[in-house]
């Protein structure tokens, strides 16, 4: 495997058996399969899980890793093309990502939407970039419109908890003060419409997924035997639901306009996901969400506490499915 960047890359089969490495690693750990690799990490943007999940499995394979944060100790880099670099910027990903590819044997990049052009994040033109100065196998550690670390864990994690592939899986939109990216959305509606679940996205009105988005996925749904739909009706989505998915994210009608989107956001602070919300769903159905959460803006504390959040089972197999892509990519 010499790219990781896209769940839709690869056929359903490929995950299906990525997941049982995943397993297999776990039941059997494998502490020197990668001894002498070394794994470049790049975070153009902050994390938690994903900088320490994959630090942690790359020791665990007996594997090392670097981590990079432009502009926290090295050079902040540039991503613009053609950008007059008389500002922050001391170096252009043209020359960083080049150089950090040739000391390691497979780098991860971070690099999220630039938030303002709807079109060109959509075309992953960041991410795009980065993928052709790179000649190394590379991984997404989340870009403009994908996450498939991310999805690939939740995968997993549903499962673990043996909820069936025809499932009613929500998609639920909840609020955040700002706009959030697309990319966490967009790769979970991916994953479960390829796991030929029966899907529905639940938000508000101005916060539709993009067409090409819904597109994509279910044209994935059709061929996993699920199905794709949206509505801004949250009792109905939620009516029977077995997996409650809560993210945020941004305004598609007002992309990149900041003010519209606060003006359109500022009366939906109660799509914060309480118990109630699972009035008419399935009785033991689960609350996922990837984390960071904002408790009690996004989702309430007696619904994180309670025994319906699985969110923190999600961030644990981070580690076990990125164990496996780098297996996959290194051994
Ligand atoms: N879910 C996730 O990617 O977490 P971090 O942003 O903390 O890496």
């Amino acid at each position: 495997m010499k790219r990781f960047l896209d769940l839709a890359d690869f056929s359903r089969e490929q995950i299906l058996d990525l997941l049982a490495l995943a397993q297999s690693l776990q039941d059997h750990p494998q502490p020197h399969a990668l001894a002498g690799k070394i794994l470049g990490l790049v975070f153009l943007n902050p994390s938690l899980r994903t900088l320490a999940s994959f630090q942690a499995g790359m020791a665990r394979l007996g594997g090392n890793s670097f981590v990079i944060t432009p502009g926290r100790g090295t050079w902040q880099l540039e991503t613009r093309l053609n950008a007059i670099m008389n500002g922050a910027a001391a170096e252009h990903v043209r020359e960083g990502i080049p150089v950090l590819a040739s000391y390691c044997d497979a780098l991860g990049v971070r690099a999220f939407a630039d938030g303002k052009d709807l079109d060109s994040d959509l075309n992953e033109a960041l991410f795009g970039m980065i993928d052709g100065l790179c000649d190394k196998p590379l991984i997404n550690m989340e870009s403009a419109m994908n996450h498939p670390c991310q999805a690939l864990a939740d995968w997993r994690t549903m499962d673990e908890l043996r909820i069936p592939t025809r499932a009613k899986f929500v998609l639920n939109w909840v609020y955040h003060p700002k706009a959030l990216p697309l990319a966490v959305p967009a790769a979970t509606l991916h994953m479960a419409a390829m796991r030929g679940m029966e899907v529905v996205v639940a938000r508000p009105e101005g916060f539709a997924l993009p067409p090409q988005i819904m597109a994509k996925a279910r044209l994935a749904a059709a061929a996993a035997g699920g199905t794709v739909s949206e509505t801004s009706d949250r009792a109905a989505a939620l009516a029977g639901a077995n997996v409650l998915y809560a993210k945020e994210w941004g305004s598609t009608l007002h992309y990149g306009d900041v003010e519209a989107d606060a003006s359109l956001r500022a009366d939906l602070p109660d799509w914060c996901v309480t118990e109630r919300w699972f009035t008419h769903a399935a009785p033991d159905a689960k609350l996922m969400h990837c984390l960071p959460v904002r408790r009690n803006v996004a989702v309430a504390d007696e619904v994180l506490d309670g025994p319906r959040a699985v969110v923190k089972r999600e961030a644990f197999n981070r580690l076990a499915v990125q164990m496996a892509v780098l297996h996959r990519m290194l051994a």
